[in-house]
């Protein structure tokens, strides 16, 4: 028996507010626990997105009902928001900036709009980026002229990681994290396609970042000293939604993060050295996060067995891992000393997680 600490996923989309048939903070937390992660940072591009104290608030109550692990939740930089940010900055996360095209309406095309956010938001927090290609570029050009740190989100390229690799050698301020399915897949892998789709697109490859080249995933995983955190961007749609005629973006991925990562480990391509700096120890210090005490994982190291939605707790009902074969079990995660998941139950009551900027 392999004994983790819980670990942190810094990119989550909880989806309460707003659209609780694809995943709420009780579904989105079970998940987190059967996934073996004890802290999710949840993202604010919700219905209606959370970008000032009302909307943090709406977000904050729901998750302190239903939480049942512990939680953060950013607030989203708006074209008109960044005054009020800092008011209410020690209740979120950090602060997500939007720079490129995805899914809801959180977007900030126009650089002169990226301004105040850089120049207001609080220092000690990131900035997080969802931001391509050229795009990061000119937001860790942003993170230079304004000395301060940013993160970005979910790198898929080989242009991002090789860039942020100069950038850090110049001592600028930035840090990344990488998914597992940018990690484990190309767009060339197969997924799994719904009844009837004759001609259209496969709704369930969809994901932003898209998946990339396998000159890109070799990229990645040779510089994997650059890259600080794993993040799972746990982006969950309903399959009737992913196999419709406008399929959303994004992946479930909570509960197929660390099997993945332990059968990296496996391959002898990870260590668990790897797993502890980039899913704990980085993301805490990155985002400021407590310790949690007497909060532990258990797997077992030599299960073999395959990935079945069926088996889940997101209420989105697919993994883009159908059918995986993973080695690496999670049996039990311990939660600030109460046994939260053993043997496929979940054992704490929603309004057992804590606010991580409560404590
Ligand atoms: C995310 C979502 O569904 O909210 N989708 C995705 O493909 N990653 C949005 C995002 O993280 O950009
Ligand atoms: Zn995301």
């Amino acid at each position: 028996m392999l004994k983790l600490p819980g670990l942190i996923d810094p990119h989550v989309h909880v989806r309460e507010p707003g659209q609780i048939h694809k995943e709420d903070w009780d579904t989105a937390t079970q998940s987190a626990l059967a996934g073996g992660v004890t802290i999710i940072l949840g993202m604010p591009n919700t219905k209606p997105p959370i970008f000032d104290s009302e909307t943090l608030d709406i977000a904050l109550d729901a998750a302190k009902q239903k939480a049942r692990c512990d939680y953060g939740q950013f607030v989203g930089a708006g074209p008109d928001n960044a005054h009020l940010l800092p008011t209410i900055s020690d209740r979120a996360a950090g602060l997500k900036m939007y720079l490129d095209s995805t899914f809801g309406e959180l977007r900030l095309d126009d650089m002169s709009l990226w301004t105040p956010h850089f120049e207001k938001f609080p220092k000690h927090l990131p900035i997080v980026l969802h931001s391509e290609s050229r795009t990061m570029a000119a937001g860790i050009l942003f993170a230079a002229i304004y000395d301060r740190p940013v993160h970005i989100a979910h790198i898929s390229l080989r242009e991002e990681v090789l860039l942020i690799k100069a950038a850090k050698e110049k001592g600028i301020k930035v840090t990344c994290e990488v998914c597992p399915h940018h990690l484990f897949m190309t767009a060339d892998s197969p997924l799994p396609e719904g009844e009837g789709l004759g001609v259209r697109v496969n709704g369930r490859k969809e994901v932003r970042p898209r998946l990339a080249t396998q000159k890109d995933v070799d990229a990645l995983w040779q510089n994997m000293d650059v890259i600080d955190c794993f993040a799972t961007d746990h982006a969950p749609h309903t399959l009737a939604e992913k196999d419709s005629d406008n399929p959303p973006p994004g992946f479930p991925g909570l509960e197929t993060l660390l099997p993945l990562l332990l059968t990296g480990v496996d391959d002898g391509r990870l260590t668990i050295d790897d797993i502890i700096q980039k899913s704990v120890i980085n993301p805490r210090r990155i985002f400021n996060l407590p310790e949690q005490p007497e909060t532990w994982v258990e797997v077992d190291e030599n299960a073999v067995y395959e990935i079945k939605a069926s088996e889940q707790f997101t209420r989105c009902g697919w993994t883009p891992f159908e059918g995986w074969k993973v080695k690496g079990k999670i049996r039990k995660v311990v939660l600030r000393g109460k046994t939260a998941f053993e043997d496929g139950k979940i054992l704490v009551e929603p309004g057992y997680g804590k606010n991580v900027r409560d404590q």
